[in-house]
């Protein structure tokens, strides 16, 4: 059960500006996570994806406006932010000589943890990333999936209830990049709020609930997965298997309104219908069944992310 759900949204980032000189890297970008959320922070390179990120983290300020993480600025109040928030950057700096447990220890510390919390959060983070195995491994003998768990469990060791992690896919084989999307969705699962970038935006559709798509500094459009493809869909797909009459049903749709590309080929009939509205697929179903076809199966297909993000953006991607 989730008690103390917060009245609030975990992450806030209000009319956000960040400029490098002539380069408006953030340009007046808001929007919001809520506790248990997977927010998916998508854009081609330099969009000001780490910018933004950074801010949040409180590496760096904004030029104009503010982001809040659990209701705290992080303008005015840096240190209350940092308590509740576990940042995961691009790169990973170098550590050579540490093993895993060490490294996590380091950080643990510096989150002020000590005695037996700091043991537990230790024991925690290496079996939740499951580093526990090659806790003692050097941090240089590690592949890439091991060094972004490692990575994560920086992160998480203080327990934030906010999770900035940029680009964590990133040159990831796709074992390790489902294995990351179980720790993503198990942490979210706990209840945490979750911000995580990438320039491939396949590689954070499955694991989102809601994404915002940025480019050049500017938030273009965000929501939530369905409310994105609706925004953006003209029509939908439509595609009914029946048990008889293939062709009478393409003849009686013919005459329908919305209803266009027409083909069938024996018991499987496809259209286009241009409505997005659920009420209306559902009325259009409701008078196929009414007319006596037998609809042995009737399936819409949606356009996928993929599709949305090439419409979306103006083909600066990668
Ligand atoms: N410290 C900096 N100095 C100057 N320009 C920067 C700096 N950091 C980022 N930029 C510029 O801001 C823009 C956004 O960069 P960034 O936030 O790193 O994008 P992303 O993470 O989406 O790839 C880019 O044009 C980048 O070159
Ligand atoms: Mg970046």
């Amino acid at each position: 059960m989730v008690t103390n759900v917060p009245q609030h949204p975990m992450i806030q980032l209000r009319r956000l500006f960040r400029f490098f000189g002539s380069t408006r890297a953030v340009n007046d970008v808001s929007f919001e996570v809520e506790a248990g959320q997977v927010f998916g922070y998508i854009g081609p390179n330099g969009a000001g994806k780490t910018t933004s990120m950074r801010i949040l983290s409180t590496l760096d300020l904004p030029d104009f406006g503010d982001a809040l993480v659990d209701g705290f600025s992080v303008v005015n109040d840096p240190d209350r932010v940092r308590k509740r928030l576990g940042f995961m950057p691009d790169n990973f700096g170098t550590y050579p000589n540490m093993n895993c447990v060490e490294y996590l220890d380091f950080f643990a510390r510096s989150y002020g943890l000590v005695g037996r919390d700091r043991t537990k959060a230790l024991r925690h983070t290496l079996s939740y990333t499951g580093l526990d195995k090659i806790a003692e491994k050097p941090i240089r003998g590690l592949s890439k999936g091991m060094r972004q768990r490692l990575c994560l469990g920086r992160a998480m060791i203080h327990d934030p209830a906010v999770l900035i992690l940029d680009e964590p896919a990133n040159g990831l084989d796709p074992r390790a990049r489902i294995e990351l999307r179980h720790m993503i969705r198990g942490l979210a699962a706990e209840g945490k709020a979750l911000l995580v970038s990438s320039h491939i935006l396949t590689e954070l559709g499955e694991m989102c609930d809601a994404i915002g798509i940025i480019e050049r500094g500017q938030l273009i459009v965000s929501g939530t997965v369905t409310e994105i493809q609706s925004k953006l869909r003209p029509h939908i797909d439509v595609v009914v298997q029946l048990i008889d009459r293939g062709e009478a049903l393409a003849q009686w749709l013919a005459g329908k309104p919305n209803i266009s590309q027409i083909q069938s080929s024996d018991l499987v009939v496809r259209f286009q219908f241009a409505s997005a509205d659920v009420q209306h697929q559902a009325e259009l179903l409701r008078s196929i069944v009414n007319e006596n076809f037998s609809v042995l199966e009737y399936s819409t297909e949606s356009r996928s992310l993929e599709d949305v993000f090439l419409q979306i953006t103006t083909g600066a991607v990668q």
